[in-house]
């Protein structure tokens, strides 16, 4: 339960409105996909449903995850766990034709992306929905995924956040490159581009070469809205300097205050006002019409989320091996992890985990609390973090707090059912904020900036004349 203290965020007023994103994550350890009412995962009408309802709820954006490989376990694509995505701008500009006014975020690697290419792919998408797209920059922690770019282990941490700001700031430049009023309004000019509206970009780096005429005007949101998720220093400073919104990892209220307080610290450092950089932390909402009825459904939704089947995979991460023979309703493991380090479940956030003192700890652990392996692994896992359990009206407390004090600008909701887990948010915690005043109850604009209260960037004069 959140506390309900905290230190106000200097903010101006009337910006104390929190905004949801919905972000559709695909088959994990949160999304239930054995019951008989949830749908494809990679059917267009899911994702549909799931739009068209998170736009009744006047979400401001849809959000697409990333990963550029299958997922594998114990080396074979994993069961359990993401089973195919399919491409997130491709997927996007289908869902532009079938909304009006939700935003379309891509998660979008800067390290096996290009930054010409990449920058014009999303600048289509914004033009395409009419200023709706935004990018999620992300560097991507999964080095094994260099495997399929034919890289390997392709650069370390601090190198791809080197990268990362190079190839932001040339598609910022190329987002830059056409004046305002670079093509002609109407039928009856004589030109349809004007004369030296159009800048060449040329950025000559340690990590990228790039010499080009950009190809599309800007769309009625200048240039996509830059989210950011990643979480180290280097990934929050970077945040500070380009991004409009960070996608965190802390929306626990007095980890989401404290997340707040380093962010606004961070920017401010980066000579950008304190409140520039908005945050959504990833979430997850059980509710009920009581109290009582939440927690009896939140038991209900892990056991569905945590069967035997996920809880041994679960375990099988980290110790590296095979753990089909034992009894999920048995006491863990007996026998050591394979290695000193995880490695089997490539593409999982827990890739390099410490196994041995780990999994020694957690033996420990569930023998003192007396859990067997399906209770430990259930108490474990799942995103008990970031979920909101309760009525309708005491979660709509909660988070009229976190609005009250500035902890954050909204969350991004991760449905636990597919396609209709987004329902009784949109029914019933909607209503409930609106009547609290910290919930939009119409769509500020038609752009995702002016939605989420963003600033237009200011035309960059740092670009050159193209050469005619
Ligand atoms: C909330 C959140 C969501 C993320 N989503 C993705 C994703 O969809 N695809 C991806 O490749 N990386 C994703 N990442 C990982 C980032 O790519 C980043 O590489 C990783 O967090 C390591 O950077 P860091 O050390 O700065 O946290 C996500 C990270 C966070 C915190």
């Amino acid at each position: 339960m959140a506390k309900t203290t905290g230190t106000p965020v200097p903010r101006p007023a009337g910006t104390h409105q929190l905004q949801f994103g919905v972000f559709f994550q695909g088959v994990n350890s949160g999304t239930i996909w054995k019951l008989p009412e949830s749908g494809s995962q990679t059917d267009f009408q899911s994702f549909r449903r799931l739009a068209q309802t998170a736009e009744r709820g006047l979400f401001a954006a849809f959000f697409l995850g990333e990963g550029l490989r299958l997922r594998e376990h114990l080396g074979r694509p994993h069961e359990l766990d993401v089973a195919g995505r399919p491409d997130g701008q491709t997927l996007l500009a289908a869902l532009a034709s079938v909304t009006s006014h939700i935003g379309l975020v891509a998660t979008q690697n800067t390290t096996y992306n290009d930054p010409a290419d990449l920058a014009h792919r999303l600048a289509s998408l914004d033009l395409l929905s009419s200023g709706r797209a935004a990018w999620n920059v992300v560097t991507t922690d999964n080095a094994w995924t260099g495997e399929n770019f034919r890289r390997g282990g392709y650069l370390d941490h601090a190198d791809r956040y080197l990268h990362a700001e190079a190839f932001v700031q040339t598609a910022k430049a190329i987002w830059d490159s056409w004046a305002p009023d670079a093509v002609a309004p109407g039928a009856g000019a004589e030109r349809w581009l004007a004369d030296g509206a159009v800048r060449h970009v040329h950025h000559e780096g340690k990590h990228y070469t790039v010499d080009y005429t950009p190809r599309l005007p800007r769309s009625p949101q200048h240039h996509p809205v830059l989210f950011q998720a990643g979480d180290s220093p280097a990934g929050r400073d970077f945040a500070a300097r380009q991004a409009d919104v960070v996608f965190s990892a802390h929306p626990r209220f007095d980890a989401a205050v404290a997340f707040r307080a380093d962010i606004t610290e961070r920017t401010l450092r980066a000579g950008r006002p304190g409140i520039a950089v908005k945050i959504m932390p990833a979430s997850e909402f059980i509710l009920a019409a009581t109290n009582a009825e939440a927690v009896e459904k939140k038991a209900w939704v892990r056991e569905l989320q945590i069967g035997p089947q996920q809880a041994i995979a679960y375990l099988e991460q980290f110790w590296g091996r095979r753990l089909d023979a034992w009894d999920p309703d048995g006491p863990l493991p007996d026998i050591p992890p394979a290695a000193a380090e995880t490695s089997e479940t490539r593409g999982s956030g827990f890739h390099g985990a410490k196994a041995v003192e780990l999994t020694a700890q957690w033996r420990q652990e569930a023998a003192d609390k007396g859990q067997s392996i399906l209770a430990f692994v259930r108490a474990k896992a799942g995103r008990m973090d970031g979920t909101f359990v309760g009525s309708y009206s005491e979660v709509a407390d909660r988070l009229a707090e976190y609005a009250r004090v500035g902890a954050v600008d909204g969350f991004n909701i991760s449905p636990w059912l597919i396609p209709t887990g987004l329902d009784d948010v949109v029914n019933h915690l909607v209503p409930e904020l609106q009547e609290r005043g910290v919930y939009p109850t119409q769509y500020r604009g038609s752009t995702l900036r002016e939605n989420l209260g963003l600033a237009v960037p200011e035309h960059s004069v740092a670009v050159e004349p193209a050469v005619r």
